[in-house]
């Protein structure tokens, strides 16, 4: 009787180590279950898309600005206001990481420019007054080197071997570098089986040559007429032999006629076959920095001439994103 009573005494005292044991492993684990969660939401409150969408970004501008941007320029943005237009800078098709705070800021000060304006003034550098913060272009990059107000030449460029043009080709002395040369021929030559007259008036300018136009113009008209006809010395394209002032007979031998002539027109059609492209198009002036000139034509190879052209941009834009 007292075995008995004693084994259900044991039991019970079983039972109950048993019943404690699992109330411990259920405590533990909700212990451990509440831990886990807290450290993933404390973990979670640390990341980049918590602190955007705490700044009132979108999920959809938090998953670009994650996608495409440096943990570096995250951090900066997360110490700014929040920036309404980011999203839309971001897709940009000419968009450039490096411009992103200079985007940020042009676009705020400038609100009545479209985005797009926005991104091609500041990757071209137009932002600034011309010949501000210049450097020198890099010439290793050769046909495809990039001369304007802000990419100068080194002091004494040579521009290689330079050939004269016949006066089949020209109106008095033109001359280019072989490549161009040997381009425009083909070029005027294929014209001509169209009925289509192309007639040189300049092309390779040594420096002191080019010093004496852009002078003589800012003695006559002043420098801020100069600047936007005529380069300065160190800064034209055609002390490089690669560019070309392409025109016409008749009344397209005259510049300001040029752009009503079929040869204007033909060159539209047919020049970045030939690895031209139109230079200083209209309505380009605030980033080419010059007047548009329909004659001044820029040799680039026809590879990336056919590039450019179906971009439809200016060179300026298409070096700054593609080859800078
Ligand atoms: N007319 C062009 C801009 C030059 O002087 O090079
Ligand atoms: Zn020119």
């Amino acid at each position: 009787m007292v075995m008995v009573k004693n084994m259900k005494k044991k039991k019970h005292t079983l039972k109950k180590r048993y019943r404690r044991l699992i109330l411990y492993i259920i405590i533990a684990s909700i212990v451990i279950t509440l831990t886990v969660h807290f450290v993933k939401v404390y973990k979670y409150h640390q990341t980049d898309e918590y602190k955007l969408l705490e700044k009132g970004y979108n999920a959809n501008t938090v998953s670009n600005v994650i996608s495409s941007l440096t943990k570096e320029d995250i951090n900066t943005l997360l110490n700014k206001d929040k920036i309404s237009n980011l999203n839309d800078i971001i897709k940009e098709k000419y968009f450039l990481e490096r411009h992103l705070f200079d985007y940020i800021d042009y676009s705020d000060e400038n609100k009545d420019k479209s985005l797009s304006d926005v991104i091609a003034i500041i990757n071209v550098g137009a932002n600034k007054p011309w010949y501000t913060d210049s450097t020198q272009t890099d010439e290793s990059k050769k046909t495809a080197m990039l001369v304007n107000k802000f990419h100068l030449l080194s002091n004494n460029y040579d521009a290689g071997e330079i050939k004269n043009f016949s006066a089949t080709y020209a109106y008095g002395s033109v001359r280019a570098t072989k490549e161009v040369y040997d381009a425009f021929i083909k070029m005027a030559n294929d014209a001509k089986k169209d009925n289509v007259t192309l007639v040189l008036s300049s092309g390779y300018r040594e420096h002191d040559y080019q010093e004496k136009i852009y002078s003589d113009i800012v003695k006559k008209n002043g420098q801020e007429y100069a600047d936007k006809y005529a380069a300065k010395p160190g800064s034209s394209e055609h002390e490089t032999g690669l560019a070309l002032d392409i025109l016409s007979t008749g009344e397209g031998a005259f510049t300001n006629n040029f752009h009503k002539t079929n040869a204007y027109a033909w060159l539209q059609e047919h020049a970045s076959e030939y690895g031209f492209i139109l230079r200083y198009p209209e309505g380009k002036e605030y980033l080419t920095g010059y007047s548009p000139e329909s004659w001044h034509y820029r040799y680039l190879g026809p590879e990336l001439a056919s590039k450019v052209k179906s971009e439809g941009i200016t060179y300026d834009e298409y070096y700054a994103f593609y080859l800078e």
